[in-house]
């Protein structure tokens, strides 16, 4: 047993340095399962904790930095046996804890790599490929013909005020056409446009006469939505206005139209009808594309499928919008784009096309 040639009282040197050890392994235990350690406290945690082990069994305050301040006092004769063992202790427990920590830095490592890894042979997420929806398609479509027959395409305001949607069109207040276009009425005598006939006027004061001009766009009525109504639909106005058009120049524009859209069998059939707009008026059906005529499921059995209204600009609307009548004459029509959409995709029902429902819309592209 070394003893100390001082204080012969004080604690075994041996003693203190094999206590230091088994204090170490103590602790160190937990580090011999590094798995253990980083599903615990996470790599990152573990190399922390290595390194206060090191402060604590290595660092100034240590068990070991203690006892080496006693290799003085060993007498002579042990001293040099007492040095080596606390060396021997010492370089023990360094390399315990430089091993585990360089297997703890690998697995930090190779984690690392592993999750930064790019399998560039995987197959990557496609982004689904959108399209048009049917009623853009379906637009597209009429205004390629219109302008292909030299009309602009006018795209106007939504949101209209009375005048344009009714007084400009011929139908003054107390009007009974004015009724069934109820529509939605907004704050300081606003409204929701109920008919796209609003750009025959906005286009005529922009334009003056002549001119030849189609719009598309959204019309809303104050109507309960069903398989055949929705408060919001779409609608296509047309408007030539020149020196000489007759009955004849809509008829052969329209005839045109459907020939280009169905197919040249495509028949038209013009019969008489009202509009506060236009004198004379009429509504215009085409021979069903389906059936040509013979009658079928899509025309309800008549052969004929209703197209639009349309007629001659009523001398009232072109005089409300500066156009000198006696020299210019004009036509017009309007159209419903959904209702032909529905009728070309056989729709039961016409909400399909506002619901955004994509596995509805995919079908038509
Ligand atoms: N604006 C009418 C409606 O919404 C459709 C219409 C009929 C437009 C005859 C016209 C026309 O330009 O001449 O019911």
């Amino acid at each position: 047993m070394i003893t100390l040639n001082i204080v012969a009282e004080e604690k075994d040197p041996t003693q203190q340095v094999e206590s230091a050890q088994a204090a170490f392994d103590d602790e160190f235990r937990r580090f011999d399962n590094l798995a253990f350690v980083i599903a615990v406290d996470g790599a990152e945690n573990g190399l922390s904790a290595l390194k206060e082990l090191r402060t604590r069994h290595l660092g100034k305050k240590s068990a070991i930095a203690a006892s080496k301040k006693l290799i003085g006092r060993v007498p002579a004769e042990e001293r040099a046996a007492f040095g080596q063992l606390v060396q021997r202790t010492e370089v023990a427990i360094t390399e315990s804890i430089a091993s585990a920590e360089s297997q703890l830095k690998e697995i930090i490592e190779k984690t690392r790599i592993q999750r930064e890894t790019i399998d560039v042979t995987i197959p990557g997420r496609r982004p689904r490929q959108g399209h048009l929806h049917p009623i853009t398609l379906m637009r597209q479509r009429i205004e390629d013909i219109f302008v292909s027959l030299g009309y602009a395409v006018e795209d106007d305001r939504e949101i209209e005020t009375d005048f344009y949607n009714f007084d400009a069109l011929n139908i003054p207040e107390g009007h009974p056409a004015r009724d069934p276009q109820d529509t939605f009425y907004t704050t300081e005598g606003f409204a929701l446009r109920s008919q796209t006939s609003t750009v025959q006027i906005h286009a005529m004061q922009r334009r003056g006469a002549p001119v030849r001009m189609i719009a598309p766009g959204r019309v809303f009525r104050r109507d309960t939505p069903d398989p055949t109504h929705n408060p919001m639909f779409y609608q296509v106005e047309g408007l030539c206005v020149d020196r000489g058009i007759t009955m004849a120049h809509l008829k052969g524009t329209l005839a045109e139209f459907v020939h280009r859209l169905f197919g040249p069998e495509t028949r038209t059939r013009f019969r008489p009808s009202y509009f506060p707009f236009t004198e004379p008026s009429a509504e215009v059906d085409y021979s069903c594309f389906n059936c040509a005529g013979d009658g079928c499921r899509i025309c309800k059995w008549s052969g004929w499928i209703e197209l639009g209204g349309s007629g001659m600009v009523h001398p009232n609307v072109l005089r409300g919008a500066n156009v000198d009548t006696s020299e210019f004459t004009g036509f017009a029509f309007g159209l419903g784009i959904d209702r032909t959409c529905a009728r070309i995709y056989q729709l039961d029902d016409i909400r399909l096309l506002f619901e955004n429902d994509v596995r509805f819309l995919e079908q038509f592209r």
